[in-house]
């Protein structure tokens, strides 16, 4: 046997051997949502007040709204609301408490809708270092390495706000991809809502608010301008790949309010012209830190005083 020969038979044999290994990984290593009780651990504020918002108390009372026996009828399928794939993945959360169990559905949309599933982040994203590190003596390249990996490994930090604001826009623009327009059209002439004046600043620092200081108003820009992005993006995905008439228009009337949302904003024509991730993610970088307040301060919508969920300026 030539050395060559040996070598390719012994990382055949190698790869034989790894193949199993790295294969089971990856089947366990899909990241899978944990449940807010798993955070509240460490975040009990942020739990505290999710608990008070629709987002926990909607499980409790949504399927029994009026409306709700007419929708699921229309869109066909499981006739509750907690089994049907059609409902459950923007009304509930999805809790699994280890690789192998059987994912529960449970409470309305939680931590990890907006933030991302958590097996794979959680260990690694408070771990300053070992026992003894706390927040203030994290080394430097400790620090950078953790926030790298706990974001490849999907935890959505509140910067990421483009990230944030394309989960939102997913449940509040009737944008899931894993559903189709056909369904959602039923769903609307069933009169399911879909609300066109959803925008994340107005919804998000309202009740919702589960940070302690309120953010600057170059942080509310950005989040807007994030906000918009994301809306323009799942409206043209959707709208292009829709077959009922009713959810085209709806969408293509997100489409069309979010680039005028957009106009004037640094890098926003790209995006404009072909939405796209890539081009909304391009235009974000772009932007970084600078201050968009003087463009789109005014845009920003309030709420009137009888929503007393949302942010009133
Ligand atoms: C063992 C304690 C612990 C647990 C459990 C935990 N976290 Fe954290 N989390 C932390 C710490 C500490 C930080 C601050 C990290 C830092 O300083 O960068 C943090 C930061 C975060 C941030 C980023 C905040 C920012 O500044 O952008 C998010 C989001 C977050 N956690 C979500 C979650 C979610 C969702 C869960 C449950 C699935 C969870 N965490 C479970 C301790 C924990
Ligand atoms: C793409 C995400 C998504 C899907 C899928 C979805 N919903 Fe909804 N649903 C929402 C959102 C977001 C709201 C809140 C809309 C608003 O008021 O802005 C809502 C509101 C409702 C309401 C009104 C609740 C209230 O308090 O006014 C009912 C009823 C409802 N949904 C039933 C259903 C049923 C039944 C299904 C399945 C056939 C379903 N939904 C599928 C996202 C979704
Ligand atoms: C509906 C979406 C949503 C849900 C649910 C949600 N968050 Fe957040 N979270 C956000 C947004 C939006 C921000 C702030 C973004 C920004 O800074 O502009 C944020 C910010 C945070 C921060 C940063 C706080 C700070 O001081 O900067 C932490 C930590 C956090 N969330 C943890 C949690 C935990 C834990 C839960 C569940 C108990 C949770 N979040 C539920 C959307 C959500
Ligand atoms: C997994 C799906 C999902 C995601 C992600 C999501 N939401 Fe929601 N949200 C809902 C549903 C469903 C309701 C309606 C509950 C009901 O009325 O029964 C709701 C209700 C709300 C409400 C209460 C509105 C009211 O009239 O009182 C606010 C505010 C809100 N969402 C803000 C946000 C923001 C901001 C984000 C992103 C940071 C977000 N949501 C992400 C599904 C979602």
């Amino acid at each position: 046997m030539t050395v060559a020969v040996f070598r390719r038979l012994f990382l055949l044999s190698l790869m034989m051997m790894l193949i199993p290994i790295i294969g089971g990984r990856q089947a366990v290593g899909e990241p899978y949502v944990q449940g807010p009780a798993f955070c509240e651990e460490c975040h009990m504020d942020e739990a505290k007040s999710w608990a008070k918002t629709k987002h926990f108390t909607t499980y409790r009372t949504v399927h029994k709204h009026k409306r709700a026996k007419k929708i699921l009828k229309a869109v066909g399928g499981k006739k509750n609301m907690k089994r049907n794939k059609s409902c459950n993945v923007c009304h509930y959360s999805n809790e699994q408490k280890s690789p192998t169990a059987k994912a529960k559905k449970k409470y309305g949309p939680s931590c990890e809708s907006c933030h991302g599933a958590s097996s794979g982040y959680e260990t690694v994203h408070a771990d300053y270092g070992g026992k003894n590190v706390r927040r203030d003596n994290e080394a430097p390249a400790h620090k950078s390495k953790r926030i790298a990996e706990a974001t490849a490994a999907g935890l959505v930090w509140a910067s990421m706000t483009y990230d944030i604001a394309v989960n939102c826009m997913k449940c509040h623009g009737l944008a899931r991809p894993e559903i189709s327009g056909k369904a959602f059209g039923k769903m609307l002439k069933a009169k399911h809502p879909i609300n066109q004046s959803f925008e994340i600043v107005m919804f998000s620092q309202g009740k919702m608010r589960h940070w302690p200081k309120a953010r600057s108003s170059a942080r509310l820009a950005n989040l807007f301008v994030a906000g918009q992005a994301a809306k323009l993006v799942s409206a043209n995905a959707m709208a292009g790949k829709s077959k009922s008439k009713k959810y085209k228009k709806a969408q293509l009337k997100r489409a069309a309010d979010a680039k005028a949302a957009l106009q004037g904003v640094p890098g926003a024509a790209a995006l404009i012209q072909s939405p796209s991730d890539a081009n909304a993610r391009a235009m974000m970088t772009a932007i970084g830190d600078q201050d968009l307040s003087g463009v789109v301060g005014s845009r920003i919508p309030c709420a009137g005083a009888d929503h007393e969920n949302l942010h009133q300026c």
